[in-house]
């Protein structure tokens, strides 16, 4: 056998167990072992029935997502085949994940049983294929058409007690040991003959299915490949034989593997991963547990932060400074999963568990015992230095302490304290409840303990959580701050905020970032703005901006902003009086107004931030360029199928975007000076997407 998979006859059962740590892919030998096991089995006369189960916290995660794209040998015979053609029952015992080629093996059994916490999916269209191993042909066959086209078109996980409702399942193991419940259940089926899926006739869909399926996943799958991929297989799948709809689910999967949009979101599925490492702390820092947090300030942001930790069932203390404050915002929170049950995202019984993990308490003693804090009050520094050293006085020992500031100095936060090594920051995007991305700030003085505390936290409650040097903004928002700009410019120059917004929206953006600034109010900026240009003459003001906000125009809440809308509606309609404000600036400050090539438009946005992430980078402010991939497919609606920034700067290629910045440097001045990060990495002819910062070069 092969040295990750392992065979043993127990009282007539072959067991055939999967042992490829972590998560037991189909990596190197596992396929092979498989079909070594399976004959082995069909050999044996002594051999009535087999078990394919994984050791380990998983069944089989999937194909080795490492190995696609690169040129491997084709197998004579694959594990599914030799599964599939087993003269003898094969029962799948699955836990933790069997997803992908996992599930595809499962299928290829006779029987498939599972404890209630396994999840099963094909999840191939999430990497920008769709299944290889006849999970497009065998799923509708077990499951109906319906069902697989809204799994395979999703990639969704699905509950094993969901899964054994559509059929996948045969059975719950609800108690015991999975692989004696697979043992033993192998024994009672022995000598009972086979059921195979694949002999099962095609299945037939509803009219009008297909067609119904592609106007569904649209909108979400705009720029996709993969998914209507998916679609097609499953329509072979009830058209044609078994052998003829595997040879067309093989010829689409071929055409998908190395696309761009395949390169580009297995690229980021590896980055979601790389971002939860810190290699540059100890090895052996311990990292405290959170069990009780405290939220300070119930405005929308501790709102949302308290949500996201209930949702994930940690205990929170919501406190306000006053008791007004915390009955209204304990009434946002249950106005908002009002909404969410109304809708029908949430149930009833769901929110009735969420809602009383959220207590209202008064004055910091009441919060004296938890392990963690998370402030967010107003943002300003005195105010939050204020929260600080209220909590140092009373907080137990060993409390971590974080704030949710977005751009203030941790250092300065941390200071109000006398105990800077348990303070970080923990920044969240609004709404806090729903974005993806959790920033985690180390300050000067942060213990590696908080900050590796500060990562869990994030990932418990279902964040990406990714690491940032204190610094004004931050990564996620310091390295966007760029495209702001050259967005607001653009205007002065003669663009109009509605190209502007086609352009981005095609290129994959759900919204264009001008309606996106009507969406958050563009009040919320002006202050920071001021802000900077008080703490820097020469900070480059956006008075177009500025001048909607001091007419009232905040953005919808106010009916208008970069655009103007109609009573009770979001369709954002172009405004006249924003290219006569436009005009008006230009003249001012004399710009002469001319019209932009839709790739100027998305060169200037996101050549800027290419620029200022190298700066990042350079500074150690971000470990690694795809860290700032995951903050922009997690924080700004980035499209995912494009990677990430860096990842999508690359594509065009680091000469040439430094050639244009240095023109536009000579052309602008100062703010487009070249990061001699880009320069560097330019000139060698090296890759954007594989920069790291200083602390991480020589590891
Ligand atoms: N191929 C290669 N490596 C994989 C993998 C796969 N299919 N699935 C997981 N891994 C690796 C991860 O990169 C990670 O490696 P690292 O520790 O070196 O960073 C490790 O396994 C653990 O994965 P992680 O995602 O951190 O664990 P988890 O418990 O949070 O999630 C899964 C487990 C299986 C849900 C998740 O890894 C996943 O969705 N995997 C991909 C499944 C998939 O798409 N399969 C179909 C492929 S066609």
């Amino acid at each position: 056998m092969s040295e990750v998979v392992r065979y043993e006859v127990e009282d007539g059962i072959a067991v055939i167990t999967i042992d490829n740590p972590p998560v037991n892919a189909l990596g190197a030998g596992v396929s092979e072992g498989v079909v070594a096991g399976a004959d082995r089995a069909a050999a044996d006369p002594a051999v009535q029935a087999v078990v394919l189960i994984g050791a380990g916290r998983s069944f089989i995660a999937g194909a080795d997502i490492r190995r696609f794209g690169t040129k491997r040998e084709t197998p004579t015979r694959r594990s599914y085949d030799a599964l599939e053609a087993s003269p003898k029952p094969v029962v799948a015992a699955i836990h933790g994940f069997a997803l992908g080629g996992g599930l595809e093996n499962a299928l290829c059994c006779t029987w498939r049983i599972a404890v209630p916490e396994a999840r099963i999916g094909l999840p191939e269209v999430l990497i920008g294929i769709i299944p290889g191993g006849g999970g497009t042909q065998r799923l509708p066959r077990v499951a109906g058409v319906k069902a697989a086209l809204e799994m395979i078109t999703s990639g969704r996980h699905v509950p094993a007690p969901e899964a054994k409702f559509l059929g996948i399942i045969d059975e719950l193991v609800e108690t015991g040991d999975l692989r004696a419940a697979a043992i033993a259940f192998a024994r009672s089926i022995a000598g009972k003959g086979l059921r195979r899926v694949g002999e099962i006739p095609p299945p037939a869909a509803e009219a009008g299915l297909f067609e119904a399926q592609r106007k569904v996943i649209a909108r979400k799958a705009r720029g996709q490949p993969a998914p209507f991929a998916a679609i097609a297989a499953v329509e072979a799948a009830t058209r044609l034989p078994l052998a003829e709809g595997l040879a067309e689910e093989r010829r689409l999967f071929a055409e998908l593997e190395n696309s761009p949009e395949a390169r580009a979101l297995r690229y980021a599925f590896f980055a979601e991963r790389e971002v939860a490492k810190l290699p540059h702390l100890p090895k052996d820092t311990p990292t405290p547990e959170i069990r009780r947090v405290a939220v300070v300030g119930a405005g929308t942001m501790g709102g949302g932060i308290a949500m996201s930790l209930a949702d994930a069932g940690i205990p929170v203390k919501l406190m306000d400074a006053s008791p007004e404050g915390l009955t209204r915002g304990l009434q946002k929170i249950r106005d908002n999963y009002a909404v969410s049950v109304k809708r029908g995202s949430l149930t009833q019984a769901e929110m009735d568990r969420r809602l009383p993990l959220i207590e209202p308490v008064e004055g910091y003693d009441a919060i004296a015992d938890c392990d963690a804090v998370i402030e967010a009050v107003f943002e300003q520094l005195p105010a939050k230095q204020e929260v600080f050293r209220g909590l140092d006085a009373v907080m137990k020992p060993g409390a971590l302490l974080f704030t949710n500031t977005s751009a203030l100095d941790i250092d300065q936060i941390a200071a109000a304290t006398g105990r800077p090594e348990a303070v970080a920051g923990t920044h969240f995007f609004a709404p806090a409840n729903v974005m993806k991305l959790f920033e985690v700030v180390e300050g000067a003085k942060t213990a590696p303990a908080t900050l590796l505390a500060a990562m869990k936290l994030g990932r418990a409650i279902g964040k990406v959580s990714a690491y940032a040097g204190t610094c004004d903004g931050f990564v996620a928002n310091r390295s966007r701050i760029p495209f702001g700009l050259e967005q607001n410019l653009m205007v002065e120059e003669g663009a109009r905020p509605e190209q502007i917004d086609r352009v981005m929206t095609a290129f994959g953006y759900p919204m264009g970032p001008f309606a996106v600034n009507d969406l958050s109010g563009l009040d919320v900026n002006y202050m920071t703005r001021k802000r900077r240009a008080a703490a820097d003459p020469n900070y480059r003001k956006w008075p177009v901006a500025d001048r909607l906000v001091e007419m009232g125009r905040k953005g919808q809440k106010t009916g208008a902003g970069w655009y103007r809308y109609e009573p009770g509606d979001r369709t954002p309609h172009p405004d006249p009086i924003v290219d006569q404000i436009a005009r008006e600036v230009a003249a001012e400050l004399g710009i002469e107004q001319r019209s932009f090539t839709d790739e100027e438009i998305l060169h200037r946005l996101l050549f800027a931030s290419v620029n200022e992430a190298c700066r990042i980078l350079a500074e150690g402010k971000a470990l690694r360029a795809s860290d700032i991939d995951v903050m922009w497919l997690n924080g700004f609606g980035f499209p995912r199928y494009r990677g990430g920034l860096m990842f999508w700067a690359d594509g065009i290629g680091a000469r040439e975007i430094y050639n244009q910045i240095a023109a536009w440097h000579q052309r602008y001045g100062a703010r487009w000076a070249p990061a001699p990060l880009l320069r560097e990495i330019a000139e060698a002819g090296g890759s954007l997407r594989e920069a790291k910062a200083p602390q991480l070069r020589n590891g």
